[in-house]
């Protein structure tokens, strides 16, 4: 299943030594999850139940399974304004004071460092506001932009390393969130799809693996609630599930449109990377109560966007309960809509 080596993507550069662990924990959640909606009810907790723990310590991962390493754009690229590129929500949030690591600049060095390290492949974000400086992907894209990404991905089939894109990795435009509110603007979905709809059709003959967006609950949770995380929103505690709600319809748009329009010549992956905590009863604890207690951990982290996603295309049960009043609803169009993409 692709989403698993997806999922693990996101780990793999920061706890090296870990990832082993985590994606095959990652992964069984996505099974299972799929699996769960299938048995209704009785497997929910499934996850939950006896691990092989042989399989575990001695398996080993597919043939196919790729390994490798990743950046994100905005602590990576440094050049905040060069080139004619746009202010992002981070820019602002850190007050251009972000040393990064100059990968605009060196990123040529950086490559040489992928390819030294032997990794089958190199996940990066694109910074939307070096290919659109204010957001929109109606207008014309910003060539300097363009062309640093097209060299990018030009060296790395060159270096046959592959290529896996994030359309966006937090890093906004700053003028959509200054005039139209970012993500706790419907709209700004629409505005999302366009701008993946132009990156399809510009780096999609080259590109196999797309990922709309990177770990949308840390963005939702402290974009819009804690306030800890760029663009520094707080004060309203419907806002993180607003966005949350708007993420998910923009990763499903996104999806939508390359399924409809490029897929079928371009013939390409794409996905999402989620985050969670993962929580299992001590040995000795599990409890009906304690179980039940780690699969709401569960569903209020990974579940709020992979139930959607993955299995009924809506929420939750347990986090509408949670938050009534405050979580938005699908429509029921919007749930098929929602859910239509699980299985490709
Ligand atoms: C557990 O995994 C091992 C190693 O892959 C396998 O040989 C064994 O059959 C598995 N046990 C169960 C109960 O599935
Ligand atoms: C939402 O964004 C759109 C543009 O994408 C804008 O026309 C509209 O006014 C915005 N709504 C609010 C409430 O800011």
């Amino acid at each position: 299943m692709c989403v698993s080596l997806f999922l693990s993507l996101t780990m793999s550069f920061w706890w090296l030594t870990m990832f082993r662990v985590w994606s095959v924990c990652v992964s069984l959640v996505l099974i299972l999850w799929g699996m769960s909606e299938k048995v209704q009810g009785k497997a929910s907790k499934l996850w939950l139940q006896q691990l092989n723990e042989t399989f575990l310590q001695t398996g080993v991962f597919p043939s196919r399974f790729l390994w490798g390493v990743g950046t994100a754009a905005f602590p990576t690229e440094g050049s905040w304004d060069a080139d004619g590129k746009g202010e992002s929500v981070w820019d602002r949030f850190t007050r251009h004071s972000d040393p990064s690591s100059d990968s605009y600049i060196q990123w040529e060095e950086d490559l040489e460092s992928v390819q030294y390290l032997g990794v089958n492949f190199y996940a990066f974000s694109l910074s939307w506001t070096r290919i659109f400086p204010d957001g929109n992907a109606k207008a014309h894209p910003n060539p300097a932009g363009v062309q640093h990404y097209r060299r990018l991905i030009g060296k790395l089939k060159e270096l046959q390393v592959e290529p896996v894109v994030t359309l966006f990795h937090w890093d906004l435009p700053q003028v959509l969130q200054e005039r139209f509110g970012g993500w706790l603007n419907r709209s700004t979905a629409d505005v999302f799809a366009d701008y993946a709809a132009f990156c399809f059709r510009t780096f999609g003959a080259e590109v196999r693996y797309w990922i709309t967006m990177h770990n949308p609950f840390l963005l939702a949770v402290q974009g819009y609630g804690t306030g800890a995380h760029a663009p520094g929103v707080t004060g309203d505690p419907a806002d993180p599930f607003i966005a949350a709600h708007n993420l998910l319809r923009a990763h499903a748009k996104a999806w939508h449109v390359y399924d409809k329009h490029f897929r079928p010549h371009q013939h390409g992956k794409v996905s999402i990377t989620l985050g969670s905590h993962w929580v299992e009863p001590l040995h000795a604890q599990a409890t009906p109560t304690n179980l039940e207690l780690c699969q709401k951990a569960m569903e209020a982290v990974i579940g709020w966007f992979a139930e959607p996603i993955y299995g009924s295309g809506d929420y939750p049960e347990s986090l509408k309960a949670s938050h009534r009043g405050v979580i938005p609803e699908f429509s029921a169009q919007e749930r098929l809509w929602m859910k239509d993409q699980a299985y490709v």
